[in-house]
C-alpha cells in the first residue's frame, strides 16, 4: 500500500515529536488538508473512569479534527511510562509490528497519514520491532525532530544515518526549542549541521499551542510533496 504522509521521529523522548505534529495538523487541516492521525501505541496514559488516556493521540486527534474514533488513533495503551513493548509486557500482551502497521493503514488512504512513534528511532516499539521497523513497514518519509540543544547534531546525524540505512527518506530536521529558555551562548546546531545533512533543516521556535501557530508554508509544501 503506497501512502501519504509523514512518519514522526525523536531524536529522543520529550523532544516535542507531538507537539509539532500537533502543528503541522492544525496547519493542514487549516489548508483544507485532511489528516489521519495515528500514535498505534502510547504508554505513560493516564486512567480515568475504567479507561486509559492518550495524552499525545488525543492532541493529535484534536489538532487534527478527525472525526474517526479515539481508538482508531490510539488502540494500544498503557499505564506505565516506559517503552511501549515492557509496557505491554508487563500487561501480559504481546504487540507486532505488523499490527502496529494495520492500526496505521486502516483508513490512511482517505487523508495525509500523520504517524507519530515513542522515543527515538531506534527505541523499541512492539515485540518483534523497533519505531524504525515500523517506519519501514508503512514506507513513509521520516521528519525527525531534535531537541535544539547542546549534544543534537550527534543525535541528529546518528539518526540520519540509522534513516538512511532503512532505505527510508528522511525529508527534514526540526530543531526545536521545546523549553522556553534560552540556548548556550555561540550554539548554532542549524549552521553547523547544514553541511552535514543532505535535507532541509528547520528551527521551531518555543510557542504555545492554544493560539495561533502554523507552520511556514515552504515546510509545509516540503512535508506534503
Ligand atoms: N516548540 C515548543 N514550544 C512550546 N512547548 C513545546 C515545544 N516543543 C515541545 N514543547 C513541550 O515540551 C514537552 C514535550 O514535548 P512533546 O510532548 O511534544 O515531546 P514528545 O517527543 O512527543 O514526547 P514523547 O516521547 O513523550 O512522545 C511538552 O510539554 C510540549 O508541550
Ligand atoms: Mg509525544
Amino acid at each position: 500500500m503506497s501512502l501519504k504522509g509523514l512518519f514522526i521521529t525523536g531524536s529522543s523522548t520529550d523532544v516535542g515529536k507531538t507537539h509539532t505534529g500537533v502543528v503541522l495538523a492544525k496547519s493542514l487541516t487549516s489548508k483544507g488538508i485532511k489528516v489521519i492521525p495515528r500514535k498505534p501505541v502510547e504508554s505513560g496514559c493516564s486512567p480515568e473512569n475504567d479507561q486509559l488516556i492518550p495524552a499525545d493521540a488525543t492532541a493529535l486527534k484534536r489538532a487534527a479534527a478527525y472525526d474517526g474514533l479515539l481508538s482508531d488513533v490510539c488502540p494500544y495503551r498503557f499505564r506505565e511510562a516506559i517503552s511501549p513493548r515492557t509496557a505491554a509486557y508487563l500487561s501480559h500482551q504481546v504487540l507486532t509490528t505488523k499490527q502496529l502497521t494495520d492500526v496505521c493503514q486502516f483508513g490512511a488512504e482517505e487523508g495525509f497519514l500523520l504517524v507519530e512513534g515513542a522515543g527515538g528511532f531506534y527505541s523499541p516499539l512492539s515485540e518483534d520491532g523497533l519505531n524504525a521497523d515500523l517506519a519501514q513497514s508503512l514506507g513513509l518519509p521520516v521528519l525527525l525532530v531534535a531537541e535544539d540543544t547542546l549534544g543534537a547534531i550527534n543525535q541528529v546525524l546518528l539518526t540520519a544515518e540509522a534513516i538512511k540505512s532503512r532505505g527510508l527518506e528522511l525529508r527534514a530536521v526540526i530543531l526545536n526549542q521545546a523549553k522556553d529558555y534560552a540556548s548556550p551562548e555561540g550554539l548554532n546546531n542549524l549552521e553547523e549541521l547544514h553541511p552535514m545533512l543532505d535535507c532541509p533543516i528547520y528551527t521551531q521556535p518555543y510557542q504555545e499551542v492554544t493560539g495561533d501557530c502554523d507552520m511556514p508554508d515552504d515546510l509545509i509544501a516540503l512535508l506534503t510533496r
